[in-house]
This record gives C-alpha cells, sequence and structure tokens, in this order.
C-alpha cells in the first residue's frame, strides 16, 4: 500500500550517501534539521539545554546511535555520555535533573551477539555514575517489543544502585496497563508516551483511538499512584486529561512533569512552563541525525506526518 512505497522509499534514502551530502549540505534542509536536532557535538547539546533554561524548561538529551552491532561503537556512546555529564555539570546545567540525559540500550551494545546485554548494562552503569557525580538522572528509552522485558530487567538491575533511573511506556502495547500498575511506586520514574515503532497486532494496538484510549488508562495508574509520572505527548487532548487527573489526585507540579521532542510545539512547550507546571524537552544530537530523522519516518507513516507537521507548527 501507500504506506509501505513510502516506509521503503525513506530505508533507501535513509543508506543513500549522495542523497545524505545534498541534504547536508543545503542550506534550507540544514535549517529544517536544526529545528529537531541542534546538532552534532556535545556543545551543541549543552548550548540548547541552556537556551532551554532561558525560559524554564527543562531537558533530557539523547546522543543519536541506534541499533549498535559493533562494541567500538557502543563504547563511543558511553563515552559521549560520560563527557557530556561533565559537561552539563560544568556548565551547571544538570544539579536537580535540570538536565538529565535519556538512553538506548541498543546503542550501548544491547544487540551484540553473546554478553549483549550485559555489555548494555555495564555500559549504562557507567552512564549513571556520572550523572550521579553530576547531580542528576537517566531514563531508559524503550525501543521495540521484542527488547521491552530485557529493558525493563535492566531498570530492576540499575536501580538497586541508582533508584532514580527512569523507565518508557508505550500505550500502543497490549501489555502497557499491567506494566504501568508494577511500576506505580513512590520514586518510580515513569515516562509515558504512545510508541513510535511498527508493531504487530498481536503486541499492539493498531488505530489511534485504541491506543489514545490505552494512554489514558495508564495515565490514571500512573497519576493515581506513588511514582512520579511524565507526560510525554503533543496531543492537546491528552495534555488536558493529564492536567485534570493531576489535580484531581491533588498532585504537586513538582510530582510529575510533562515532555515533548526538541523543535514540535515549541510555543505550547513555553506555555505549559509559563503556568508553573514543569516541563522537560527531549534533545536529539550528534552525528547519526540523519538516519534518526529518516529512521523515524520509515518506522511509521505517521511520524512523517509528524515531523512534517511540526515544520509548520508553533
Ligand atoms: P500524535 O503524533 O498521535 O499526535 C496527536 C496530536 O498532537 C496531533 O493530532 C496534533 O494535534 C498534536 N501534534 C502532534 N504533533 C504535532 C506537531 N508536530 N505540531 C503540532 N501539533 C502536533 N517513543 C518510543 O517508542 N520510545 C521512547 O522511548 C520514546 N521517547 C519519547 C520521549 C519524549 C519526550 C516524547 C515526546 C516522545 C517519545 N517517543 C518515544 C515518541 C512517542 O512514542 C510518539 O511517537 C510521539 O511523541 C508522537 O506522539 P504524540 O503523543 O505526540 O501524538
Amino acid at each position: 500500500d501507500a504506506g509501505d512505497l513510502l516506509r521503503n522509499a525513506l530505508l533507501q534514502l535513509s543508506k543513500s550517501d549522495g542523497v545524505r551530502r545534498t541534504i547536508e549540505t543545503a542550506p534550507v534542509s540544514r535549517q529544517v534539521v536544526r529545528r529537531f536536532v541542534p546538532g552534532s557535538t556535545t556543545e551543541d547539546a549543552v548550548a540548547a539545554t541552556a537556551e532551554l533554561r532561558m525560559t524554564n524548561r527543562l531537558a533530557t538529551i539523547d546522543y543519536l546511535g541506534e541499533d549498535t552491532t559493533d562494541l567500538t561503537q557502543a563504547i563511543r556512546t558511553r563515552d559521549a555520555y560520560v563527557h557530556l555529564l561533565r559537561e552539563l555539570k560544568r556548565a551547571d546545567l544538570s544539579q536537580m535533573g535540570m538536565g538529565e540525559v535519556s538512553l538506548k540500550l541498543s546503542a550501548l551494545g544491547q544487540a551484540l551477539p553473546g554478553d549483549g546485554a550485559k555489555i548494555a548494562l555495564e555500559h549504562a552503569r557507567e552512564i549513571c555514575e556520572a550523572a550521579a557525580d553530576a547531580g542528576t538522572t537517566v531514563t531508559l528509552d524503550m525501543e521495540d517489543h521484542t527488547t521491552t522485558d530485557a529493558t525493563l530487567e535492566a531498570l530492576r538491575e540499575l536501580r538497586q544502585d541508582f533508584p532514580w533511573v527512569g523507565a518508557v511506556i508505550q500505550s500502543y502495547l497490549r501489555r502497557s496497563e499491567a506494566d504501568c500498575r508494577d511500576l506505580a511506586h513512590e520514586g518510580s520514574r515513569v515516562r509515558l508516551c504512545k510508541g513510535a515503532y511498527k508493531e504487530p497486532e498481536s503486541v499492539a494496538f493498531q488505530s489511534s483511538e485504541e491506543v489514545d484510549t490505552a494512554y489514558v488508562r495508564c495515565l490514571k495508574v500512573l497519576m493515581a499512584g506513588d511514582g512520579y509520572p511524565m507526560v510525554a505527548s503533543h496531543d492537546p487532548r491528552l495534555l488536558e486529561i493529564a492536567g485534570a487527573l493531576a489535580a484531581h489526585h491533588r498532585r504537586d507540579p513538582q510530582t510529575f512533569e510533562y515532555q515533548m521532542l526538541y523543535g514540535i510545539r515549541p510555543e505550547e512547550q513555553k506555555r505549559i512552563a509559563d503556568r508553573g507546571d514543569q516541563m522537560r524537552v527531549y534533545i536529539p544530537y550528534g552525528e547519526e541525525w540523519y538516519g534518526y530523522l529518516m529512521r523515524r519516518m520509515a518506522e511509521r507513516p505517521a511520524n512523517t506526518m509528524f515531523f512534517l507537521r511540526g515544520l509548520a507548527s508553533r
């Protein structure tokens, strides 16, 4: 169908060096990319964090580099995070979790043959030590459904030493309401999102109505619980429901937060921060931005619309 055609075209483009060079050097598209990825260096990520702070927004920073099947690359990713955390601390942007980091275990070696899970966990642990030293936190991104159990297991292990490590739950997965119940305990930081991967019907709701109502069910569990919900969505209806549930449970604004992606609905981000709620922005940075944007769009045709809408929106 049309979705498959678009997906295949985007996946082809994501592999083409010629197209990559053209996109990287064309002034208009550079500007477009900058809207969603502030740059490729640590300095770019730190500068974006500093800029967000001027409007009272918090940050969570993702060093781009997924699906690592090479140990050298996994080590490079770990080192990039450790360096980033040191620089955030030096710039006084990490205290009290102002600038934290988001990690993908696949980028830290989870898919390496043999000891992948152990290697990724060890790398994550070293990043957590750097985060502890900087006075901030870490959130484990959630990837496709074949990795959910492994990621939740890594979360349990890391929380024994670093109880502030956060999890991500994707409302499109049928299992997620149960996972929310398990995670709605004191001190537990849980980011709730809809989910960005193309998943089979056996494990995931397919229609946006089902994904949205599942999101609300998960929100109810998290807001009623004792944990720290992180409401990651740009969807006005879901944001409104989250606010109503927080009020219903008499939650102090310091006991939950909203999260959005860098470059998406920036005016709404500022409005939420201005009214006294916590607003955290997810900043992806690094050399791998081209693959990041293309793959995000190829995984789900809806993601293409998502970024295109971001260009037109305020
Ligand atoms: P959706 O894309 O369904 O849009 C709903 C409505 O929101 C639209 O109808 C429109 O009104 C409004 N809207 C959306 N985009 C807009 C735009 N660009 N401009 C204006 N209005 C817009 N996924 C994952 O699988 N694992 C993860 O670890 C993470 N992590 C993560 C962190 C953070 C901080 C965020 C915000 C998101 C993620 N995601 C994620 C991605 C997430 O799963 C999802 O794909 C996107 O957030 C898009 O879903 P929305 O809830 O924003 O709504």
